[in-house]
This record gives C-alpha cells, sequence and structure tokens, in this order.
C-alpha cells in the first residue's frame, strides 16, 4: 500500500519504520521539513517529504500530529485521493494541550476530528504507549501479544486500519464506531493498559464515561509531579499507574 504519515514524533516514527519495514510504500512528513526527520526512518526505507505532499497519491493517511494541531490539517490534505482511508492516532489532553470547547462539551474526540478534516477516520494506535509501541510487538498467535482497539464508522476504513495494525505487531481489536472510541481514550480502562485480545474488550466495556475527564487528569498530572521531564517516564510506569488509576 501507498501509506502517507503527517507526524514524524514518537508514534509517527516507529509507525514509518514498522510499515516500511512490512513492505508499504512509506512517506512521512512533520511540521518543520524533510530535512529535519531522523535518518533512522528514512534508512528504515520511508521517505522523507513536506507536509504539503503527504497525502497525494496514498491509499491511507495516517494523522500521529498532536490534536490542538489538527485544525489545520484539512488544507493539507485537500489532495488526499477520495477513496483513501485515514487513520489518527490522537488522544485529547487538555492539561497538556489546552482545552477545546466541543470536547469539554461532551463530543467523542474522534468524532471531532472527522470534523475537522471534513473526512471520516478509523481510530487506532492511540491507546498504546510509545514504548510498548516501539518495543512490545510480537508474531500473530504469541499468547503475550498486546492488542489495540481501533474504531470506525465504515468497516472497509476499519478493516484497513486493522490490517495495518497487525502488521505492525499488534491484536487488533474492533472497538465499535467512533461515537464509541471514548472507550479507548485516556482515564479509561483500556487505554495504554498493554492487554492482550483476551483482556481487551472486557476493559472496553467496563469503560464508564463520566469518570473519564477526572482519571485522565489524575494520571497526568502524577506523572508531571514525578516527572517534570515527561520524556523521562517510562511505558512501564505510565502502565502501571494506567491500570492502578483506570481500572
Ligand atoms: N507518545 C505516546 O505515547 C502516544 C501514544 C499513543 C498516541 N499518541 C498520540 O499520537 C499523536 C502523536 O504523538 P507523539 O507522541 O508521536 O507526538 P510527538 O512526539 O510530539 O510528535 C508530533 C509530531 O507531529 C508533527 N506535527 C505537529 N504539527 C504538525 C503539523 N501541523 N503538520 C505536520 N506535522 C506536525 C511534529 O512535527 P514537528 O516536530 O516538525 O513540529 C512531530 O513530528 C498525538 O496526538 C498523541 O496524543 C501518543
Amino acid at each position: 500500500m501507498k501509506i502517507g504519515i503527517l507526524g514524524a514524533g514518537s508514534i509517527g516514527a516507529t509507525l514509518a519504520r514498522k510499515l516500511s519495514g512490512a513492505g508499504h510504500d512509506v512517506k512521512v512528513a512533520n511540521s518543520r521539513g524533510p530535512e529535519t526527520i531522523s535518518s533512522d526512518i528514512v534508512a528504515a526505507g520511508a521517505r522523507s517529504v513536506e507536509a504539503s505532499s503527504v497525502a497525494t497519491d496514498v491509499d491511507v493517511l495516517i494523522t500521529s500530529i498532536p490534536l490542538s494541531r489538527m485544525p489545520g490539517v484539512k488544507t493539507l490534505i485537500s489532495d488526499l485521493p477520495a477513496d483513501a482511508v485515514i487513520v489518527d492516532t490522537s488522544n485529547y489532553y487538555p492539561l497538556r494541550d489546552g482545552r477545546v470547547e466541543a470536547l469539554e462539551g461532551g463530543m467523542v474526540e474522534s468524532v471531532w476530528i472527522t470534523e475537522q478534516l471534513g473526512r471520516p477516520v478509523a481510530k487506532a494506535w492511540n491507546a498504546i504507549t510509545a514504548g510498548s509501541f516501539e518495543e512490545k510487538g510480537r508474531e500473530a498467535g504469541d499468547a503475550e501479544r498486546i492488542a489495540i482497539p481501533v474504531a470506525a464508522d465504515s468497516d472497509r476504513d476499519k478493516a484497513v486500519a486493522m490490517a495495518l495494525v497487525e502488521e505492525t505487531g499488534f491484536d487488533a481489536v474492533d472497538a465499535g464506531s467512533l461515537a464509541d472510541s471514548w472507550r479507548q481514550q485516556p482515564g479509561a480502562p483500556g487505554y495504554c493498559t498493554d492487554l492482550t485480545r483476551h483482556k481487551l474488550p472486557n476493559a472496553l466495556a467496563a469503560a464508564e464515561k463520566a469518570r473519564i475527564p477526572q482519571r485522565r487528569d489524575i494520571v497526568l498530572e502524577a506523572i508531571t509531579e514525578r516527572f517534570p521531564n515527561y520524556s523521562d517516564v517510562s511505558a512501564e510506569y505510565i502502565v502501571r499507574l494506567n491500570r492502578a488509576i483506570y481500572s
């Protein structure tokens, strides 16, 4: 497949390496220009491009940028083919990225993104820490293989996103529609808790919408208190904390 990835940070870079390694034709863009894309992404086989061309002539566009930057993306994807699938990895952290009034009013974050882009999205890879995503991929059938929830309104979009998740080394679990995708957002029991496909469906079902914002903020405050520099926190610490607070 021809895949464009908008965002070359912790998640976008790992996606680029894994999907190139799986044989896809991958191009990657950030906001600062192709010369600033890390050389290991290019060494893995992905091409670094300008953001203005990342959506041109692709089968799939993956958006992996901070949620706060999403409103600017609509103009970048004007060349995206009509039948291309968009898969988004983002999460809503108002304490870190700023409040979005529509989301404070109860709109589901993935639904808000489809409105910002003017196109439907599938939601995937949002509910795994960057560290687990980079290091904990396993072969299909491995009993320890971690599962990743995938939500979408279109069956085709969901099937494409689930197949790509599997290719990155994780079991894909159907998490329902975008309206249901609050169940895989920060604050929910299935969010960044490294569960297998046998446990993730129960965790998604156990999510309680009213408790999510407070739990999400408690965890972010606890991490920030312990690690003033967020990049110092390990995936293991986040998973332990999430399991304790979100369950
Ligand atoms: N980190 C995690 O553990 C994790 C886990 C799951 C999901 N997520 C979600 O996935 C998304 C990416 O997370 P991350 O940790 O990879 O972020 P990150 O390390 O901060 O990287 C963000 C990337 O987005 C690029 N970017 C920002 N605005 C852009 C724009 N307008 N056009 C093009 N590129 C733009 C940045 O490029 P420049 O540096 O050039 O600006 C950078 O490459 C976020 O929504 C996050 O919530 C993160």
